[in-house]
């Protein structure tokens, strides 16, 4: 009979979204006046369609596969060289990136749990709390982690707490670790790292010999010019970290697909027996043999994101979501909750009002005003107390959100 790997068995529950879906069907189900009212503001789905430049872009592209005479069959793993120097011009423009360092994926998510394939065991990991579910997932699932106390957090992990007090960016730890996952812009906290912050982090890393995992997922709904946008703005980053980014967000490309990780040819591992190795080659390998490539319909999509139309058009979605996020805000500071995030990011992170918890809070806002939040316990254990709401969504859905969280909480 087939083994199986145990680590999986060490896994909480559902992953976030799955179980928050769960419990929305089973609510729906039992409830259809209240499914009919419903509001999704949990996951951070995009809802506003595609920028025209993408979609003509992807039109084109499909035609160009119609026709023998510009067929493509397999793509170049890596990502296409149209769309590696459109990324390294218009995102990393005088930062010393080059365009063979950047590897096109089909999205972040993956990226960020794949990158584990190319470390070795017994890394002692940090992350945030709370934090982005996948990356502690994927580390039970490697088996970095041992089994999980009643708080659901993992033996061997090592939890950064990110509370109000230090502006949900962690304190540098005392100790050693040897890869740390960031996240800024934050999910869930919507909170964003100063430059004096990423630097405290680069400068331990370099001096510890650690690697920075950094999710830059949310950059572009940065407004603050002060705040850094890329790792690599910092001196020194690309001797010690990988910067994940995605089209999702920007792009509204969550079902699309595509996203890029960017591997520094100067960040070094070290193996089994002390010596040192580029950790660039080991990624490309990685993606040539487990991937094939995000479709070239998509990359040429993604290229439009730079192009003026699409520029415009991008930044018009975003100015979008950012005016839902003032109005989430707003609603919530009205009430007299703590409210933070939603500023320079898509996510708006909220006090529970006094005598609830975070599961209490997403029942509430679910059976009495049908609205999907994320609880914010489900993010790790220093989430309780909070809940996040998604500043994606229409306009009009966004005010009726308003209202109803007025209505149930005022
Ligand atoms: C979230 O809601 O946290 C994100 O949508 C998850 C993701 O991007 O995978």
């Amino acid at each position: 009979m087939a083994t199986i790997n145990d680590n999986y068995l060490k896994l909480k529950a559902g992953y976030l979204f799955p179980e928050i879906a769960r419990r929305v069907k089973a609510f729906t189900e039992a409830n259809p006046e209240g499914a009919a009212r419903l509001i999704r503001c949990g996951i951070g789905d995009v809802t506003e369609p595609l920028p025209e430049a993408c979609r003509k872009a992807m039109h084109d592209a499909v035609d160009e596969l119609g026709d023998s005479s510009t067929f493509r069959g397999y793509g170049p793993e890596q990502g296409y060289d149209f769309l590696r120097d459109a990324i390294v011009e218009n995102q990393y423009g005088g930062l010393g990136i080059s365009a063979d360092e950047v590897f096109v994926s089909d999205g972040s998510k993956c990226d960020t749990g794949n990158i584990l394939d190319i470390f070795g065991k017994g890394n002692k990991i940090a992350i945030t709390d709370p934090v982005y579910p996948v990356y502690v997932d994927t580390n039970v699932m490697v088996g970095n982690t041992g089994e999980a106390d009643e708080s659901g957090a993992y033996e061997g992990l090592v939890y950064l707490p990110c509370t109000a007090e230090n502006n949900f960016v962690p304190t540098i730890p005392a100790e050693d670790v040897d890869l740390v996952y960031l996240c800024y812009p934050n999910n869930p906290t919507g909170a964003t790292a100063t430059r004096e912050q990423l630097k405290e982090w680069v400068a331990y890393a370099k001096e510890r010999n650690a690697i920075i995992l950094y999710d830059a997922a949310y950059e572009a709904f940065v407004q603050d010019d002060s705040v850094p946008k890329s790792i690599y703005e910092i001196e020194g980053a690309k001797d010690c970290a990988i910067e994940f980014r995605s089209f999702s967000k920007n792009g509204g490309f969550t079902g699309v697909r595509c996203a890029y990780t960017v591997v520094p040819k100067t960040i070094m591992g070290t193996d089994a027996k002390g010596d040192s190795h580029p950790l660039h080659p080991l990624w490309s390998r990685r993606h040539s043999t487990k991937f094939n490539g995000a479709s070239y319909p998509v990359q040429r999509g993604a290229a439009a994101v730079f192009s003026p139309e699409g520029k415009a058009q991008v930044s018009a979605l975003i100015k979008g979501y950012m005016e839902n996020a003032a109005l989430l805000r707003e609603t919530c500071e009205k009430l007299g909750l703590p409210v933070y995030g939603g500023e320079n990011a898509p996510y708006v992170w909220v006090g529970c009002p006094e005598g609830i918890d975070s599961w209490g809070m997403f029942d509430q806002m679910l059976e009495k005003a049908n609205v999907v939040i994320t609880p914010g316990s489900g993010f790790g254990a220093a989430g309780e107390g909070y809940f996040r709401i998604s500043a994606f969504n229409s306009r009009d859905n966004v005010e009726e959100v308003c209202r109803r969280i007025t209505e149930n909480l005022g």
